[in-house]
């Protein structure tokens, strides 16, 4: 395999992770509710926290147990937020990933349920033997996973999203709501692995974390972008939805040229800060082009 990121690399990974998805549900026993796990998790998707693990870890082949792990764990986490951001009493949105999002599929009970056991699945299995890293790196994986999205992160994040529909925040008050929402993870995902990789270095773990928390910040207004711009086609997610719902976004607060230049700004600070990294995230830095660039 390739060590830059490039579209070979990327698909590869993307593969790699749908198919350790597949392979762990296969474990499980049949019911409705794994049913519903497997559609929400497994219907698409980017996989760009995985593809952000495997980036920063530079794994050898045949190295990647743990890897794969902390990536299903992410991906499965990230599955139940979504699932819980297309209810109705959420974002009300029918589509995800180009399908009916999994409340239209199955029904809101089932979606609820789903994202729980999702959520719960995730920490079973990175409390688990499977995830075969040493009892200390463990706990300290899933304390800052489980920091990343409770009252700390994606959770109050969302709560303030949908508590900013119909009021003005300031940039500040945005910035903190999308740390939140969507870069905490983001930047737990990138932490999480360099701290189970072999090069991990105490010393320059905020300096990780400082990066994973630019390309948090990227992401999301990207996503505000997209929701402005594009078509619900490439998107899969109906668009315009923001707008509709007047939440807080970057197009709300300062319209896309401008949040386009932010994007930019942002990104010229991550490459500088990649590039000055003491050992080599080449791959990482292939992939941030990737997400700079993405349409969908
Ligand atoms: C959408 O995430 C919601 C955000 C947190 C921005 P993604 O754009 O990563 O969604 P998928 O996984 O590719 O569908
Ligand atoms: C959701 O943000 C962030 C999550 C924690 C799921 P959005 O509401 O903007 O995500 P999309 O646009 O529906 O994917
Ligand atoms: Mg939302
Ligand atoms: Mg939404
Ligand atoms: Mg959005």
């Amino acid at each position: 395999m390739t060590k830059i990121a490039d579209d070979i690399w990327i698909s590869h990974h993307q593969k790699k992770i749908n198919l350790e998805l597949s392979h762990f549900f296969k474990e499980i026993d049949q019911s409705l509710l794994k049913n519903v796990c497997e559609y929400a998790v497994l219907n698409g998707g980017k996989r760009l926290r995985s593809l952000l693990i495997y980036a920063i870890s530079n794994y050898s082949d045949g190295y990647d147990t743990h890897f794969n792990c902390l990536a299903l764990a992410v991906e499965m986490i990230h599955a139940y937020s979504l699932v819980h951001d297309d209810l109705p009493s959420m974002d009300d949105d029918e589509l995800r990933r180009g399908k009916p999002s999994c409340h239209i599929k199955y029904d809101e009970a089932q979606a609820i349920l789903g994202g729980d056991a999702l959520q719960s699945l995730a920490f079973e299995l990175l409390s688990s033997d499977k995830f075969n890293v040493q009892d200390k790196v463990k706990i300290k994986v899933l304390n800052m996973l489980s920091q990343s999205i409770g009252l700390h992160g994606m959770a109050l994040g969302q709560s303030i999203d949908i508590d900013s529909a119909n009021k003005e925040l300031n940039l500040k008050s945005l910035d903190h709501l999308q740390a939140l929402k969507t870069g905490a993870l983001i930047e737990a995902s990138c932490v999480m692995s360099y701290v189970i990789s072999d090069k991990y270095n105490q010393k320059h773990e905020k300096d990780i974390a400082s990066i994973g928390k630019l390309i948090g910040s990227i992401y999301q207004i990207t996503d505000d972008i997209l929701d402005f711009e594009s078509d619900t086609n490439t998107l899969g997610k109906t668009i315009g939805k923001d707008a509709k719902d007047k939440k807080a976004t970057y197009i709300t607060l300062m319209g896309v040229t401008e949040a386009k230049k932010i994007k930019a700004l942002l990104f010229s600070t991550l490459r500088k800060e990649i590039e000055q990294f003491p050992s080599d995230l080449t791959v990482l830095n292939n992939l941030v082009s990737y997400i700079y660039q993405r349409n969908y």
